[in-house]
């Protein structure tokens, strides 16, 4: 076992990691988008390098002392590769298996793209792309995303707290949930063909959890527009609970009074509750969530590592939870 890091080590640059042409079209975009919002801090991180995704220590101090409002929004943990983060995919609207999405979402157009906020709201409306990244301050946030599958990744987003819009549309007293409906169009998504999910794809969130700092409104990572298979050009990140919650590519955002039913609890109820927080006391039907394997550790013979309470987050966010039977409303 090697004890000393070897200091000459090589980290990659996504731009040595990816095919150079996808690479410079992102780049692209990401210049295109940084335009649009010229003025604000998306353009920091447009002209950053390629960061941390197999950060030498002194970056990941860097990016940690990278001013960030919210607590918990950075963790000190190794980024996974870029390269991890945009093959190894669930976005069943292009197909189940992990790397179906990165081969099949060339066909999303991301552009022209808007979502409608609609329902208990005192001011609805339909937002633009181009407004939505605009709407607040962009941040760079390194998470922890656990899927419910029992695997796990460190990714560095880019985007504003969920929040941010919420208090623009002004929710009303009877606002106590609200519910993200995302793309769903044959012409575009293969997967829709297949019945393993009833599409659109649909997800909720409490009131209070989704005005919480840490619930993301996400348009980039690693420092780029997301990739199609990470959710283009929108999508939630919610780094307390399973993957699934974390919605891609929304167009409609509906505040409501009754709990939603989201896709995964329609199709298997004992499986998949509404809240969803990541608990390793609390096993799914069919295996045990107390572990928990890092994508790009060592392959399958990795020795796993134990799962968090909230995935780590429960400073943050125990608190919404205080009094709840966390084994019922699983
Ligand atoms: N959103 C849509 N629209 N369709 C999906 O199939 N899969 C979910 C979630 N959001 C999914 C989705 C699941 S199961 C996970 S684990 C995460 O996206 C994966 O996000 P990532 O591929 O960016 O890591």
């Amino acid at each position: 076992m090697h004890l000393i890091k070897n200091p000459d080590q090589h980290h990659p640059l996504s731009s040595e990691i990816t095919p150079r042409e996808a690479f410079e079209q992102r780049r692209l975009l990401l210049r295109g988008l940084s335009t649009a919002v010229a003025g604000t801090a998306l353009a920091t991180w447009a002209g950053r390098e390629a960061m941390a995704q197999t950060a030498a220590p002194g970056k990941l101090a860097r990016l940690a002392s990278t001013p960030s409002r919210v607590a918990g929004a950075m963790t000190m943990e190794k980024a996974n590769s870029y390269q991890d983060a945009s093959t190894y995919n669930n976005y069943y609207e292009f197909g189940t298996d992990k790397a179906d999405p990165a081969r099949n979402a060339g066909s999303l157009r991301t552009r022209p793209w808007s979502v409608t906020v609609e329902g208990e709201v005192g001011k609805p409306g339909v937002f633009d792309l181009e407004a939505l990244l605009k709407l607040s301050t962009m941040e760079e946030r390194l998470y922890r995303m656990r899927c419910v599958e029992g695997w796990s990744m460190v990714i560095p987003w880019v985007g504003y707290s969920l929040a941010e819009l919420i208090k623009k549309v002004e929710p009303n007293s009877r606002a106590k949930y609200v519910e993200f409906v995302t793309l769903a169009d044959k012409s575009q998504m293969p997967g829709l063909r297949s019945g393993v999910l009833d599409w659109p794809y649909v997800e909720g969130l409490r009131l209070d959890e989704a005005m919480h700092p840490l619930a993301l409104l996400s348009f980039g990572m690693y420092g780029e527009v997301l990739p199609n298979q990470n959710g283009a050009p929108v999508r939630l990140v919610v780094p307390w609970k399973y993957g699934f919650k974390s919605a891609k590519s929304i167009v409609k955002i509906r505040f409501v009074e009754k709990q939603p039913v989201s896709s995964w609890t329609r199709s298997a109820a004992q499986e998949y509750g509404f809240f969803s927080n990541v608990n390793p006391q609390v096993d799914h039907p069919r295996w045990s969530q107390g572990t928990e394997r890092r994508i790009g550790e060592g392959g399958l013979f990795a020795k796993k590592r134990p799962t968090l309470m909230f995935n780590g987050y429960e400073a943050q966010v125990g608190q919404l939870y205080a009094g709840m039977d966390l084994v019922k409303n699983y």
